[in-house]
């Protein structure tokens, strides 16, 4: 089958199950909470003081490129790891779930169609396709993911993603959108870093047509899947708004930016410029900005704005605590200046990706906690791979217990406060 065929195939087999899924899925995605009286506008998902929620382990969490995904993947990881939970791993413990391929079951380490495990959490890269998801996690997982501005997301991408075949021959991101198609080549395996990043991400046709129709369909399509779509541009409301959700702690979400470049190699955009992206991702900008639109309309119906710059504030103290308990200068420093290797993050393309230095005479269980919050993604999914498989190996012709569940609920007791 040549390959536009194959796209299309796949886009239309997307849109199937979607459907599929919207119509048995139950109009209210996440489980309803019992709402004390007196709590009405405490919607589902909030604790309250008085009824405690249930913390949240099953997650799958669309990794979608360059929009602060990196950082949500930390968080991930330190719930994960404190808590002992499952990660599904790409084979072999590499960093990317067959991407830019459409994510299958078989390329998680540890899977087996025979007795298929389920694992509680699922962050690699991946290109979304919800059948093959649901094959190793439970069927009550919490789905979300992060987007960013299409314009900055790009201008990103292009700097990152040099190298790619889309960007390789143009001297800037001005040449390439000067006459884009002079450079783009959608048939390339590579393409996709250049053109509606998040919608081929999320396993759509980077390059079908933005009719009205078609992006209504994509948009239902994504909303049936997921349960929430956090903004990279409000990273931290995202983060508020996600540990409401799944019923975490506030710790449990303070991050330091992660994966973030030098401002060096940023330039500030012209009007025609954005325009010029904008108009190139329709697709990507029809997301975005319908999805920043829900993500406000969420606050307002589940938290109200009051309560949720009260959090802001909280959470932006308490990380500005753990900055000075954790950490060397005051923030994150050029890779030259990493003075241990394991913290150094992976460089990539034209960016120069920042990182850490701890600081020194740290007792052993708060430099555990700090180096945590500072281990890139790729150390720190190597050690948890290690350990994953050092503690249980992977027994593909075993089912899952099912006590499992149990223990868990039972293990996270108290950690919500
Ligand atoms: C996780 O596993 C370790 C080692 O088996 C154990 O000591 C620890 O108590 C467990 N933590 C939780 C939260 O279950
Ligand atoms: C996102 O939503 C906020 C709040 O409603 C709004 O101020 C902002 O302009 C929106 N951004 C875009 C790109 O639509």
């Amino acid at each position: 089958m040549p390959w536009p065929d194959l796209r299309l195939f796949w886009v239309q087999t997307t849109l199937l199950w979607a459907l599929s899924w919207l119509a048995s899925k139950p109009l209210s995605i996440l489980p309803v909470e019992e709402v004390t009286p007196g709590e009405g506008h405490q919607a589902r998902g909030v604790s309250s003081h008085r009824k405690k929620c249930e913390p949240k382990t099953d997650i799958v969490f669309l990794k979608v490129h360059k929009s602060a995904s990196s950082t949500v993947m930390n968080v991930l990881f330190r719930f994960g790891e404190m808590h002992n939970l499952t990660f599904a791993f790409p084979i072999g413990g590499g960093n990317q779930l067959s991407y830019p391929h459409h994510f299958f079951a078989r390329f998680v380490q540890g899977f087996s169609p025979r007795s298929p495990r389920q694992f509680n959490i699922l962050c690699h890269h991946m290109r979304f396709l919800q059948p093959e998801v649901q094959k190793v996690v439970s069927s009550s997982a919490v789905y979300f993911s992060i987007l960013r501005n299409p314009v900055q997301l790009m201008e990103s991408s292009f700097m990152y993603y040099k190298g790619t075949s889309a960007f390789s021959r143009a001297r800037s991101l001005e040449e390439f959108l000067s006459q884009p198609y002079h450079y783009y080549n959608p048939a390339k395996s590579d393409s996709h870093y250049a053109k509606n990043l998040m919608t081929f991400d999320f396993g759509f046709n980077p390059n079908g047509e933005a009719s009205a129709k078609r992006v209504q369909l994509m948009l239902k399509a994504i909303e049936a899947s997921f349960d929430l779509l956090l903004i990279s541009e409000y990273f931290d409301e995202s983060m508020v708004l996600l540990k409401e959700i799944l019923c975490w702690d506030l710790d449990s979400v303070v991050s330091f930016p992660l994966n973030i470049r030098d401002s060096s190699t940023k330039s500030p955009l012209s009007d025609t410029i954005v325009e010029k992206i904008k108009d190139w991702n329709r697709l990507d900008w029809e997301i975005y900005t319908y999805f920043n639109r829900t993500f406000w309309e969420r606050i307002d119906r589940d938290i109200g704005r009051e309560r949720m710059q009260r959090e802001v504030q909280v959470l932006r103290e308490r990380q500005a605590e753990l900055a000075r308990t954790c950490l060397q200068g005051t923030g994150s420093v050029a890779p030259k200046d990493i003075k241990d290797s394991s913290l150094q993050p992976l460089q990539h393309g034209n960016a120069k990706i920042l990182g850490y230095n701890l600081k020194q005479g740290l007792d052993k269980e708060m430099e555990h906690m700090c180096r945590r919050l500072v281990t890139p993604e790729l150390q720190y999914s190597s050690a948890l791979y290690k350990k994953q498989f050092a503690r249980k190996p992977p027994q593909p012709h075993q089912p899952a217990p099912s006590q499992q569940g149990n223990v868990l609920r039972h293990k996270l007791e108290g950690t919500q406060n």
